[in-house]
């Protein structure tokens, strides 16, 4: 690629013109955008797991309702997203074999258990929350294809998030108990949830060459920040206490200052040694599997038409 190339490139970047699939691109842009987008599928499609568990124990028909349709929601991100990465080339065979042989990342966030009826509530507000917020600024990402589909996705993801939210309103207005359960579950999904953001300024590699070509449009650490800002006033009127003893408000910069992420638990689980890495693993191998002679199935059935239509 020689240097004018990259230099028309980013001049198209600069203006704001959306690149195209059968647009010319530097290969690393390409790579990068297979990378994130493959990823980020990769994420929607497992996290449909700590949720999918509490299908059979939602509290109440509403509740198994919109549990249900969420976690479709989630899957039908998932094909979007593995649909926009295809436009760059890679095939869906490919990334979900990279998933299964765990070449390929999702995010840290699905790592951890969902082990009360709370915690599907934390996982809607604070978990979706972050999405959302890291996801707003994706869709005036450069890359058109992930930007529109980016749109949709936070659509149904401000939906996720408020159904969350709402779960947890009614347990705060509930028992003793009940208020407890909501706690326990946002000590336990406070700290995994502000990792999801990715690493701090100097640890996060990709982030200087992303921001150039306009696929990020903030650091992790701004978007992070923001979560916190957003997310502090809503544990405060749900009556919650955020678990962080070194958060506080500073009134110069108008944001919180927080304590310190124990960013050695986060490369942990990225690396597969969370609560549930193999856990997760297993079932989405199984999974692939078990669906093996739908998979199979489909493709005898399309065969078949086809070479009826050409008779
Ligand atoms: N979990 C797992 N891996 C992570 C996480 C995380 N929370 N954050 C960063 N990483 C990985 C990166 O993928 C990268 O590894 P790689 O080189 O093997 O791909 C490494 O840590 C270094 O991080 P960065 O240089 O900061 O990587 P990047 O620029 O890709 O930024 C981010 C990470 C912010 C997650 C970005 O990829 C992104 O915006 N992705 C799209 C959103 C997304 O994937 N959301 C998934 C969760 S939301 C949901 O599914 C509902």
């Amino acid at each position: 690629e020689d240097e004018a190339f990259l230099a028309a490139f980013q001049e198209r970047i600069d203006a704001e013109q959306k690149i195209e699939p059968n647009d010319p691109m530097p290969e690393g842009y390409r790579k990068t955008l297979i990378r994130q987008i493959s990823q980020h599928a990769h994420s929607e499609i497992i996290g449909m797991q700590p949720e999918g568990n509490w299908i059979t124990r939602a509290p109440s028909l509403r509740r198994k309702a919109a549990l249900l349709a969420k976690i479709q929601d989630e899957g039908g991100h998932g094909l979007y997203l593995y649909s926009a990465a295809e436009t760059l080339g890679v095939s869906r065979e490919e990334m979900t074999e990279q998933l299964l042989s765990g070449a390929a990342k999702y995010s840290s966030i699905f790592n951890y258990p969902a082990l009360t009826w709370a915690d599907i509530g934390a996982i809607g507000w604070l978990v979706d929350g972050a999405a959302i917020m890291n996801q707003i600024a994706l869709c005036r990402c450069s890359y058109g294809p992930y930007a529109r589909a980016m749109i949709r996705i936070c659509k149904e993801e401000s939906f996720h998030q408020r159904q969350g939210y709402e779960i947890l309103i009614t347990l705060c207005n509930g028992s003793d108990e009940q208020k407890e359960m909501a706690q326990d579950a946002l000590n336990r999904f406070w700290w995994p949830s502000l990792m999801m953001f990715g690493p701090s300024e100097g640890e996060s590699v990709h982030s200087q060459q992303s921001m150039l070509w306009k696929i990020k449009r903030f650091s992790n650490d701004d978007l992070r920040d923001k979560f916190i800002n957003a997310t502090v006033p809503q544990a405060e009127f749900l009556g919650l206490k955020v678990p962080d003893p070194e958060l506080k408000w500073d009134e110069k910069k108008q944001g919180y200052d927080h304590g310190d992420i124990d960013w050695d638990e986060f490369w942990r689980v990225v690396k597969g040694d969370g609560p549930c890495n193999r856990e997760r693993m297993r079932t989405r191998r199984k999974v692939e599997r078990e669906g093996a002679w739908v998979r199979e199935a489909a493709l005898a059935y399309a065969e078949k038409r086809a070479a009826r239509e050409a008779a």
